[in-house]
Order: C-alpha cells, then structure tokens, then sequence
C-alpha cells in the first residue's frame, strides 16, 4: 500500500522511526516523550525487532558488580519492563518498577516481574519513596531531553543505599544530542565532589554507553 501521512495505518504511524524522531528532537518537552510512550503498543516489538540491548547492558552490568539475587531493586522509566523480565529471569525478584507511563507500566504489570510498580514522574520534586532504599537502582534508555535529567539523578541518589549502585544504560547519540553525555558525565562529577558518589565508571560498549555510580 502507497504510504503517505494520510493513508498511514495506526501501527505505522506508531512506528519507531516516527516515535524516534519526536523523542530524539531536543525540543521534545516530558508532555511529548510522555504521550508518544502512552501510545507506543507496539514498543517491544518495535525496539527489540531493531537490535535494541539496553536490558541487556543493565542485567550485564548488575552481574558484574557481583549484586546478590536478594538484591532491592528500583528500575526507573520501567517501559514495558525489559529490564525488569531480564532481571527476574536471571534469579532477581526483588524489583519495584516506576514509570511516568501509565500505558506501558501497564504491559509491564502483566509480566508479572516486579513487586511494586509506581506510576510516577522523576524530576526536581521529592519521591513518596524513604531514603536508602533501593541496593540497586537501574535507569535504562530514560536520560535524555524530555525524559530524566541529568539533575533528577539527586532524587535517585537520595533513595539509593550507601554502598548501593545506580547503573545507567545511555545512548551514545550524534550532535546535538552528545551534548546531553556530556552533561550527564558533569552532573556525576558534581555529585562526587559533593561526595554523594563514592566513585563512577563509564564503559563504551559498541553504541551504548554505560553509567554505574558506587554510592
Ligand atoms: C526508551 S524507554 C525505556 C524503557 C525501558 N527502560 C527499556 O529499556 O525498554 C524510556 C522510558 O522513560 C520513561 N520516562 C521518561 N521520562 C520519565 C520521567 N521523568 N519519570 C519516569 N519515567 C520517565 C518513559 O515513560 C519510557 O517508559
């Protein structure tokens, strides 16, 4: 079928080459992530049917550090929960999920992963979640513009344990887009000279960089 903006069928307007466009756009406002992800049904098809391999980055990175299967885990912009079921999969069952996505915490749920899951938005405001919570908090494929900030990471530090980790999965992304690493890599620095981080590492794995913060 001839495909032009009229004549496109819902699944293909929910594409991830649209859907990609809006939410790598730097303009892209949290309202505008936040509604493109209300609408993406077909989210795990879409990334997975595209090589996506943030999840499994992040339950690489959790294995390597050596975190016990006890662990409480806190995955942060939980989606559809891909790193939640690879988690679980691999013998970790003590997860919470939050996402600012009502419909794709909602696909989450039926995996049936986490404990908890919390439809809420990470920002400058303070969580309902105690601090020193989680042993472990994941933030896979959610730093970005419109999404979680390199600032909103005080909020994830707060509720993370002394001695816990923050492991962040990031897209390495083409200017203007790198700017954003670069102010997420000073972010970090910021927080360790405030000795809110003990230490941080970066790995650069094909085009994923990945993040983790000893607390
Ligand atoms: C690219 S998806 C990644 C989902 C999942 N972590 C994965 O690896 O498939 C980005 C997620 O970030 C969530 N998100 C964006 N901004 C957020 C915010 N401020 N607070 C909580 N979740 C947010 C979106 O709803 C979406 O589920």
């Amino acid at each position: 079928m001839a495909s032009n903006n009229m004549e496109k069928t819902t699944s293909e307007k929910n594409s991830l080459t649209d859907n990609l466009h809006i939410l790598l756009d730097p303009d892209c406002t949290q309202e505008e992530a936040i509604s493109v992800y209300d609408s993406w049904t077909t989210y795990d098809e879409d990334v997975i049917g595209h090589a996506y391999n943030g999840h499994k980055h992040a339950l690489k990175t959790v294995m390597k550090l050596g975190i016990g299967k006890e662990a409480r885990i806190l995955d942060v912009a939980a989606g559809t929960g891909l790193v939640g079921t690879e988690l679980y999969e691999h013998g970790y069952t003590n997860i919470d999920a939050l996402d600012a996505s009502k419909e794709l915490l909602a696909t989450a749920e039926k995996k049936r992963v986490y404990k908890k899951l919390m439809c809420l938005a990470l920002g400058e405001d303070k969580l309902d979640i105690d601090e020193d919570t989680y042993d472990v908090v994941t933030c896979c494929g959610c730093f970005g513009y419109g999404h979680i900030q390199p600032n909103h990471l005080n909020e994830i530090v707060r509720i993370a344990k002394p001695g816990g980790y923050v492991i962040a999965v990031v897209r390495r992304s083409p200017p203007p887009c790198d700017k954003f690493c670069e102010k997420l890599r000073e972010f970090i620095q910021q927080l360790k000279r405030n000795c809110l981080v003990n230490d941080f590492t970066m790995e650069n794995i094909q085009t994923i960089k990945m993040t983790y913060l000893d607390l």
